[in-house]
């Protein structure tokens, strides 16, 4: 069985996302470990509710960046994980640590990366009046929200959206996009290879993929 570790800060609706198609068998591996950086939050009831085990590493616990990840990669390491996916983990990562986890990776974004890197996506794009907005599945580079796109979703904002209903909406995306990317890299059909995406026949994904969601 292939191994998944998920990284999470939060919420965890897309830790439940994933956890749920690994139950159905969506995803044919099984979530090894769940670690936030934050006690107390939804996400880790999330993973008590799916019987996953996780772990707090509080990052001010620590001197420094380079020592947390230091001791997440502690954590992760032993596990031998065929693939580590970031689900709303808000911390900035060293290179240390996207080095030790190089190609097995991957982070979702609120966005559509080039556009917003960073917190406040969704505000952000009502303030600048865009048309739409969405999210990036990338793998992760030391560079933040950076990394080669595997893929994207987008919808059209709505001109009078309030920011909750935009992040509620894109959540949707975020939940029906990051569970299926996922299945395909554990099945093999994504890979990295140096920093190209390399795409099989049996992807449901393929060079400069973006979805439009009427959600
Ligand atoms: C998601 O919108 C994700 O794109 C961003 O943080 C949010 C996490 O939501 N990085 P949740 O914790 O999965 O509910």
């Amino acid at each position: 069985m292939k191994k998944i570790v998920v990284l999470i800060s939060g919420g965890g609706s897309n830790l439940e996302a994933i956890a749920k198609a690994c139950q159905t068998g969506n995803i044919p591996a099984s979530i090894e470990l769940v670690i936030s950086n934050q006690d107390h939050v939804k996400g880790l009831e999330r993973a008590k509710k799916f019987h996953l085990m996780s772990k707090v590493i509080e990052h001010n616990n620590f001197n420094s960046r380079e020592e947390f990840d230091k001791a997440l990669l502690e954590q992760i390491l032993p596990i031998e994980p065929d693939l580590v996916v970031l689900a709303g983990f808000m911390r900035i990562l060293s290179n240390g640590f996207t080095k030790a986890l190089e190609g097995k990776l991957i982070n979702i974004h609120p966005s559509l990366l080039p556009d917003y890197p960073g917190l406040n996506t969704h505000k952000q794009a009502i303030e600048n009046g865009d048309l739409m907005h969405g999210i990036s599945v990338h793998y992760v580079s030391n560079e933040l929200d950076g990394g080669p796109i595997i893929t994207q979703g987008a919808l059209k904002i709505d001109p009078v959206q309030s920011e909750a209903k935009l992040i509620s909406r894109i959540h949707k995306i975020e939940h029906a996009v990051y569970p299926k990317v996922i299945a395909d890299i554990i099945k093999g059909y994504i890979s990295l290879q140096g920093d190209q995406v390399k795409f099989e026949a049996e992807s449901h994904f393929g060079p400069n993929h973006m979805e439009f969601f009427n959600v």
